[in-house]
């Protein structure tokens, strides 16, 4: 069997320890015992998040909590400005679609993140709109958005905004509180290092008034269901048992290595990432690049999907293609969780030594050397 080493963004690799640690013995939720470990998680997830907002755990992909976000904090009588900048983003104008609610969207060019003026562009033309939807880290084109600065508009004009960190949070600086974000999202298989199957929602009070005003209709993924249940830290259906036991040891050992340092590893990996990219002739595709995940471009002359599964099965690296638009003209890297320099530097090798394979021509090594370079802080 060829050892497989997974750099999609998301689902990313699980460290050895939170596997063995969600292999034991089931125990019942309705228990002292899940209470203690879910209120610790929260309190973990309010550092993960920057926080001091209530923390929900959602059982289901990230799409979960970030549907009920958008369906909770636009009800009737409010109008959400959808960021559309890539395939995720694309989701969460079909969530307005689907439950009606009252939205205009903006679309950005695939590979651009969204910034203060154009937010501020956007509002102005339509005084309306009273909550902003934005994908802080758009993994399908891997562009960065900067959060911090839309947060000052939708602040200053009394807006809400709605952030899907699924590929942020827990890889890039997140600050919730200090910028001032209503609702924050993200799943449990991207920096997070655990399998697929919880989303987490950071939400302020200012979200609660809206969601509290509202009377939109839903069922399973409630947002106020959650927040009765956390008066004892329960939750109201079946809990991800296993899953919370992972979610406790990982969001443990975020806390004790600190956000910093893990938002600076995840920084060099894409930074090396991208000097390696440079020195044999390979074009990042995003303009805004954000550090949890690099797309780079498939040069001319080679098939991407003979690229993909060269990496795969026979040098055990799985990295991802496109989606929509660009699919079959990016390939792309996670930076995400559990994955180091040797990680990084062998997913490299492997990219040179395919590359070489399907006959594109460069100096052999180049990459490998540029990367070393960066890591080496040279
Ligand atoms: C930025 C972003 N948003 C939303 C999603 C959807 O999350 P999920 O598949 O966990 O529902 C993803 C998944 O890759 C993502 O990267």
């Amino acid at each position: 069997m060829k050892k497989q080493r997974l750099f999609t963004p998301g689902p990313t690799m699980v460290p050895e320890d939170v596997l063995l640690e969600m292999a034991r013995p089931m125990q019942h939720h309705r228990t002292g015992w899940y209470r203690e470990m879910h209120e610790e998680v929260h309190g973990l997830l309010q550092y993960l998040f920057q926080t001091k907002a209530m923390c929900l755990t959602f059982t289901g992909s990230g799409s979960s909590a970030a549907e009920a976000a958008i369906v909770g904090c636009c009800p009737t009588g409010h109008k959400a400005l959808v960021i559309d900048n890539g395939k995720f983003a694309e989701r969460w104008v079909e969530v307005c679609k689907t439950f009606a609610i009252d939205h205009t969207v903006l679309s950005l060019e695939w590979g651009r993140g969204a910034d203060a003026n154009t937010v501020s562009s956007a509002m102005d033309a339509d005084p309306k709109i009273d909550t902003v939807i934005v994908v802080h880290s758009e993994t399908s084109t891997t562009a960065l958005s900067d959060v911090a600065g839309i947060a000052g508009v939708t602040r200053d004009r009394g807006a809400l905004l709605i952030v899907d960190g699924i590929t942020a949070v827990g890889a890039i600086p997140v600050k919730m509180d200090e910028w001032g974000i209503d609702a924050y999202i993200t799943g449990s298989q991207k920096a997070l290092m655990l399998p697929p199957g919880l989303a987490f929602v950071a939400v302020s009070d200012r979200a609660w008034e809206r969601i509290d005003s509202g009377t939109t209709p839903t069922l399973y993924n409630d947002l106020k269901a959650y927040r009765k249940s956390m008066k004892t830290f329960d939750a109201p259906y079946t809990p991800a048992v296993s899953l919370m036991r992972g979610a406790l040891l990982v969001l443990r050992i975020i806390k004790e290595r600190g956000l910093e340092d893990v938002w600076a590893e995840t920084s060099l990996m894409a930074r090396a990432t991208r000097a390696a990219a440079a020195a044999i002739g390979i074009a990042v595709f995003a303009k805004d690049p954000v550090d949890s995940v690099t797309a780079l471009l498939v040069p001319d002359g080679v098939a991407e999907p003979a690229l993909r599964k060269m990496m795969r099965e026979k040098h055990g690296f799985h990295i991802a293609g496109g989606q929509g638009e660009i699919k079959g003209k990016i390939v792309r890297f996670s930076h995400m969780g559990y994955v180091d320099a040797f990680d990084t530097l062998g997913a490299i090798s492997a990219f040179e030594l395919t590359l070489m394979e399907l006959g594109y021509k460069f100096d052999v090594g180049a990459g490998v050397a540029a990367a070393q370079r960066t890591l080496a802080g040279k």
